[in-house]
């Protein structure tokens, strides 16, 4: 079966028959881990006469029936066709049209392993007394719980109706009601057209916390109290945001907190972010994840990439306005602290990577789009629009960005749609007609590395850091007597990765007791702690790295502890014997991540 021509990670034909609107059905099936029920697509015929068949993404469905309607009051069965399915699309589904239908229905349930989806026992929640189940869309695994047109280049509206057992509560990525009776029937409508990556579920023993007149924040009851203290910058976010790239145009921003097998950071679901309990530091050390995911409402969900290919335009333009946001909010003085340490784990990916991975327009064919994610869409991306500011003048790049937003809302754009309009816009009107040439653009997009024109950053917080940690290695400053009184998380990060890499049991044990790294509550620190402890075989941290392990499935904090271990003999045989304990708790996307290092 042929791939879509425009996404290569998709089997749909949104080119002659396109999905403009779902309408979905679930009972939610915590006892077989399933959602049982049906989608029904409303299509449009984008050649006339022309696309008598609709192809579709599935992956792991078992589909029942499929019924075809040109009114959604009668419906008839017609034949459909499940494809072979390929490792890494899926399965393509192919319905026959008849020249009326306007409405395809699906019945179908979803495979207790699918990629899409995590059902939790109680025991892995916070109140240990409920099931919960999310999913997680981004970037092709919708397909894993309904069948569509699974390529970011399509968008649809939707409404839902979610069936779950009493007492617990349904959100989307959609309108949501926090008042809606706990009576186990929940409905929703997103009434802006959002890419099918977007599209998200979570049903738990959810309590709400207003945080302002436009957000608040979702979470288990023993949470929400800390989330809602955690997060109580975030309506001076949105107005920050809005103060520089215009209307925020999602009504209402909420926070949903998930359990701490959550596999990201932070996941962008329209009027409902997804947010790992991690970042609930106490001292909103770590908010930096909430601007993030903020500025996706912009760059990413109004503004989206039309392919994985161009993932850079969602996380490069995302990461820029996430540190102008920050800025906003908390200062330069963060900003600054932020962008150099970014630097550092930019320079430390892009000597890890191969060159084709270096890449801003990256070419993933025949690869899983997850593979693509590691920091340059990010961090280069963000580089790349820092050199197109500072280049032009903060003004002049702020009016363009958000002309930008405003000429492509709700559109999905490729590389090449944000080069045209950069030309077009920015460039040319530019006195300096060789301005596009010594932005070396081409280098930037299509070369592995990172072009000499990079901007730098400098933190003299972060400086001061490295000469407080010199002085340590140095012998001439003794642990108890640095200067760490003020440090903020980013302070501590820079200062753990700025000793040397090898350290005597003594000088771990010095830190330990000046700085009780062990029991930080941070899970940043107590992550750059575990890795030092892992290098340098520091037993007093072994039960803590088990613990830390077993209890989070952040794949970002994780992964890295297992990647560490693994490069010794005994420290493998450790790795293995955790993660065989810690692997039923981590998410689909974590465990085959995880499943290549430990398990290859
Ligand atoms: N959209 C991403 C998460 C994502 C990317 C999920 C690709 C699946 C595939 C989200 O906005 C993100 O970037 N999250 C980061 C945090 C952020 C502060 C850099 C994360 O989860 O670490
Ligand atoms: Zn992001």
């Amino acid at each position: 079966m042929r791939e879509n021509p425009q996404d290569g990670h998709s089997f749909a034909n949104p080119d002659e028959v396109v999905v403009r609107h779902l309408d979905l059905d679930w009972d939610v099936r915590f006892d077989r881990r399933t959602l049982d029920g049906s989608a029904t697509l409303h299509v449009e015929r984008v050649v006339e006469g022309a696309g008598a068949a609709l192809r579709l993404d599935t992956r792991d469905l078992s589909i029942i029936a499929v019924e075809l309607s040109d009114d959604g009051a009668d419906w008839t069965q017609t034949p459909f066709t499940l494809g072979e399915a390929d490792p890494i699309l899926g399965a393509p589904l192919e319905v026959t049209l008849s020249e009326a239908a306007t409405q395809v229905r699906i019945a179908y349930t979803t495979s207790p392993g699918a990629s899409g989806v995590q059902g939790l026992e109680p025991v892995q929640t916070a109140g240990k007394m409920h099931p919960f189940m999310f999913t997680q869309s981004q970037a092709i695994h919708a397909r894993s719980w309904i069948p569509l047109q699974d390529t970011p280049g399509v968008r649809v509206t939707y409404r839902a109706t979610v069936r779950t057992p009493p007492a617990l509560r349904a959100v989307m990525s959609a309108a949501n009601d926090a008042e809606m009776p706990l009576d186990g029937e929940f409905r929703f409508e997103m009434r802006q057209p959002i890419p099918s990556y977007l599209i998200a579920l979570a049903v738990g023993d959810l309590a709400f916390r207003s945080m302002g007149a436009r957000t608040g924040v979702y979470a288990e009851p023993s949470v929400v109290e800390s989330a809602a203290a955690e997060f109580n910058d975030t309506e001076a976010m949105m107005a920050a945001t809005e103060r520089l790239y215009g209307p925020y145009r999602w009504e209402r921003y909420d926070l949903l907190v998930l359990p701490p097998s959550f596999p990201f950071g932070g996941m962008e679901n329209p009027r409902l972010t997804f947010a790992t309990p991690t970042v609930i530091a106490g001292d909103k050390s770590l908010v930096a994840l909430v601007a993030h995911e903020l500025a996706h409402s912009w760059s990413g969900n109004l503004v989206t990439n039309a392919t994985w290919r161009d993932f850079w335009l969602n996380e490069g333009v995302t990461v820029y306005l996430e540190r102008r946001i920050l800025e906003e909010v908390f200062g330069r003085t963060r900003v600054d602290m932020e962008a150099t340490l970014d630097r550092q784990a930019l320079d430390e990916e892009l000597a890890r990577l191969e060159p084709p991975d270096q890449i801003l327009h990256i070419d993933l064919k025949g690869r899983d789009p997850d593979d693509g994610m590691n920091q340059v869409p990010y961090l280069k991306g963000e580089l790349f629009l820092r050199l197109l500011e500072e280049t032009v003048g903060r003004p002049r790049f702020d009016t363009f960005l958000r002309a930008y937003f405003d000429h492509f809302a709700f559109r999905s754009i490729t590389t090449g749609d944000f080069v045209a309009y950069l030309n077009a816009h920015l460039l040319a009107d530019d006195a300096d007609a060789d301005l596009a040439e010594t932005l070396q653009i081409d280098a930037w997009l299509e070369q592995p590395g990172l072009p000499a024109n990079a901007p730098r950053s400098m933190s003299d917080a972060l400086t001061r850091v490295e000469q407080q940690a010199a002085r340590w290695a140095s012998g001439e400053t003794a642990a108890t007597v640095l200067e760490t009184s003020d440090w903020t998380t980013q302070e501590w990060l820079h200062f753990l990765k700025s000793v040397p890499e090898t350290l005597t049991a003594g000088q771990m044990a010095e830190f330990d007791e000046a700085f009780g790294f062990t029991e930080a509550g941070n899970s940043e620190v107590a992550h750059q702690w575990l890795l030092t402890a892992i290098r340098n075989q520091y037993e007093p941290a072994y039960l803590r790295f088990e613990t830390y392990l077993v209890g989070i499935g952040r794949r970002k904090l994780i992964k890295p502890l297992y990647d560490e271990l693994v490069k010794t003999p005994e420290g493998r045989a450790r790795a293995e014997a955790i993660y065989e304990r810690a692997r039923p708790g981590y998410h689909p996307i974590a465990v085959s991540s995880i499943d290549e290092v430990v398990r290859p």
